[in-house]
Formats: structure tokens, sequence, C-alpha cells
């Protein structure tokens, strides 16, 4: 965890920016209407659209499945230990104003390696609570030793931890070690804890057309997986009603039931038991 004085510094951060290639955290950004994003990142994101529109929705409506995720585990559950993995450029209701909200000494641990994601983690997540912790790990999802380490000096990993991957495992080639990384996160907390998951899916054959948009742009391309596969991630967890389902689908707010479409996007909640 870099700050100000450390060699990692602001200056070179910025450095590490490219604005020359598109980058996944800025593309998100931009389909999620924010506005922390490049020339670059908009013609890749224009791109995809155009072949598969209805990733702006996907980008949309993943937020709304966060919100309601992190709503009922921090409330009706009451987790108060968040460990988010992929946490994307800040936007709103990030995870830990959303649990802060519900449960102000939530502490939560955002996990990114985008170098702009770390420039702004430093300024925009901070606490809103005085009793709360918000913290950043810079570190690469594949490490997921490193990530548990790092998450140990704000976590505490005899009390149950809601470990949050969203929409970032795609950037995981091999699917074996796509599922081991989430198994050896699992492992390392208590029974008690909750793995919260969604993915996208290669459920229609235009999400199929906008992946292939994506790795052609020279973006750091995205693997879709089907359902069956999200599924094994939650192999000997206890699902939590309704399963796993297009992630618009799970427990909608009242308002919703019935006007949202499926999408190509699976999630869950899950307990480990
Ligand atoms: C599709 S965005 C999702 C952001 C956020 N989870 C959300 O729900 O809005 C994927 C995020 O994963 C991050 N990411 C991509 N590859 C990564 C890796 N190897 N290690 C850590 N983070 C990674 C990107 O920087 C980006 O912020």
């Amino acid at each position: 965890m870099p700050d100000e004085g450390s060699p990692d510094s602001h200056s070179e951060l910025a450095a590490k920016i490219r604005f020359d290639v598109p980058h996944a955290a800025r593309i998100w950004n931009y389909w999620m209407g924010g506005r922390d994003n490049y020339e670059v990142d908009c013609v890749t994101g224009d791109a995809v659209a155009a072949v598969y529109p209805e990733i702006v929705t996907m980008a949309q409506q993943s937020r709304q499945f966060l919100i309601r995720a992190v709503q009922f585990l921090a409330g009706e559950v009451g987790i108060h230990q968040f460990l988010d993995i992929g946490t994307g450029l800040p936007t709103m209701q990030n995870t830990h104003e959303v649990a802060q909200r519900i449960a102000p000494e939530s502490r939560i641990v955002y996990v990114d390696n985008d170098p702009l994601v770390l420039v702004h983690a430093r300024a925009l997540l901070r606490n809103t609570t005085s009793e709360g912790v918000t913290a950043y790990v810079d570190a690469d999802l594949h490490d997921p030793d490193l990530i548990i380490s790092d998450a140990r000096n704000v976590l505490n990993f005899n009390q149950p931890v809601a470990v949050m991957f969203m929409g970032v495992l795609g950037y995981v080639v091999d699917f074996d070690e796509m599922r081991s990384i989430v198994t050896r996160v699992m492992a390392a907390v208590p029974s008690g804890s909750y793995l919260v998951l969604w993915d996208g899916t290669n459920t229609s054959a235009a999400v199929i057309r906008g992946s292939a948009t994506l790795a052609e742009s020279g973006a750091i391309p995205y693997n879709l997986r089907s359902p069956e596969q999200i599924s094994q991630c939650f192999e000997g967890l206890e699902m939590v009603d309704p399963g796993l389902v297009p992630i618009t689908l799970w427990r909608p707010d009242i308002a919703d039931v019935g006007k949202v479409e499926p999408i190509d996007a699976y999630g869950a909640v899950a307990r480990k038991v």
C-alpha cells in the first residue's frame, strides 16, 4: 500500500498511465457513464458497443447488483468486512459507501492493478465514517497469496469476510487458474464468510462478438465463461437464494420486479459453511 512518501509516488504512477492503449478499468468507467477515461478507451468502448449495445446496460446493472449484494451482506447477514478484488475506478456507490452507510464500522480492502485506479483510490476511497476503514492494495489477482497477506493488515481473518470478484475473473485466461484463485482466497477466510461473484457469460452471439472486438482493440481480452463454469467457482459453498442467475434477476428491487431483462452476466452470493 504505497503512500505519498513511497518510491511509487504520484508522479511515477502518472508516468505509468498509457494513453495509447485502452485500459479495462477506463473502458468500464466509460460504459458506466464515468469521466475517468481517455479517447483511446472511448474508441474501444464504442466499437464494442456497436456490435454489443447491451454492454452499457451490463456495466450499469453490475453496479446495481453490487449495491444489492453489499446491502444484503452488511444489513441482513451482518458482515462488516469486504475484500473487493478488481475494484475498478471509483464511481457512484462504491462498496465502502454502501457498506458503511448500513454498518459504519465496516472495513473494506480494495484490490486492483491499474495505475489510474491506484491514483484515484488514494484520493477517493476514503472512509465515509470515523469508525470504518477503507484501504487499497495494488496487486494482481493472479497472486492471491499476496492479496491475502496484504489484506490481513486491515481485515481480521478470524471474522467473516465477504470476498468479491465483480466482473474481473474473465481477465484470467485459464479456467482452472480462475477457479483456483477463488478457491485459494476462500480457503483463507473463516466459515460464515461469503463469496460474491459475477462474470460475463458466453450466452449470446452478440456478447461473443463484443468480446472479440475488445480483443482486437489491443485491450487485455476478456474471457467469457458459461454459466456452468461460473457455478463451479461456488462449489462447496451454500448458495443464497435465488442462486446463480443473470445479475439483473438477483433480488431485484421491488420496483424492478417483472421489468428487468436477463443479461449475459451471471452472478451469485454464497456462504462458506
Ligand atoms: C470490468 S472492471 C470491473 C470493476 C468493478 N469490479 C465493478 O464492478 O465496477 C474490471 C477491473 O479489474 C481490474 N483488473 C483487470 N485485470 C486485473 C488483474 N490482473 N489484477 C487486478 N485487477 C485487475 C481492472 O483494472 C478493472 O478495474
